[in-house]
């Protein structure tokens, strides 16, 4: 089974307040996006395509191993995936979706991913359990309702997919449809999406707070 990973890593990082694309700040010296894309080849992901800003291909090339493929991201992570995919081009049997901003992920979860398409799911995606208390507020925020948290979970990446279910699953979303996720997208085309143990450390670096607590794990 062969897999390529595309890694969408064209976003902005404004939340981050960073002067540059979140994939290119750094994380102990070197950019999330170097950090992603190893723990995809560690991981027993084959080739790798990144999605990247088009004002910023050379800070990507710069920052990757000479066999990553760069192509051009889009205005959203869905048009990124979009582009990403379409570059993977047909050789691979399975396709991982995985973000930049995810740089400590470890490589076994891309191990269970890989595991469980190869098993037979035609996708899957790495979760952990909800253990705050989890409520619905009202727009003034009050509390109107409380979700029964057992059968929730927060979901991770890398996503892993039979390549053709994705690729179809894209080609029948409508343009301008946006999803979180690109499980989401294979779900709107019907298609069920299994579950494999997530990583704490998988968490997804967004505001400032996530890099600090990312540089104490790596210190550590
Ligand atoms: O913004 P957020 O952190 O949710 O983005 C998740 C991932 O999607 C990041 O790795 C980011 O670089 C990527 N992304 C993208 N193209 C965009 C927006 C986000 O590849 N237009």
């Amino acid at each position: 089974m062969s897999a390529v990973g595309v890694v969408a890593a064209a976003g902005s990082g404004s939340r981050l307040g960073a002067d540059r694309p979140k994939a290119l700040v750094e994380l102990a010296g070197r950019p999330l996006v170097a950090w992603a894309v190893e723990t995809l080849l560690a991981g027993g992901v084959d080739e790798v395509v990144v999605t990247v800003p088009a004002a910023e291909r050379a800070g990507f090339a710069a920052a990757l191993p000479g066999r990553v493929r760069l192509v051009e991201g889009g205005a959203t992570r869905t048009a990124s995936v979009r582009a990403g995919l379409a570059a993977a081009g047909p050789g691979a049997d399975v396709v991982l979706v995985h973000d930049a901003a995810r740089p400590l992920t470890p490589p076994d979860v891309v191990a269970r991913v890989l595991a469980a398409l190869a098993a037979g799911a035609p996708a899957v995606v790495p979760v952990l359990p909800v253990v705050d208390t989890t409520v619905v507020v009202d727009d003034g925020g009050l509390v109107t309702d409380a979700v029964p948290r057992a059968r929730l979970r927060r979901v991770q990446t890398p996503q892993g997919f039979h390549r053709a279910t994705l690729v179809a699953a894209y080609a029948g979303l409508a343009e301008g449809v946006e999803l979180t996720d690109d499980a989401a997208v294979v779900r709107a085309a019907g298609v069920p999406v299994a579950t494999v143990e997530g990583d704490e450390r998988a968490a997804k670096v967004t505001v400032p707070h996530d890099l600090h607590l990312a540089g104490l794990l790596v210190a550590r």
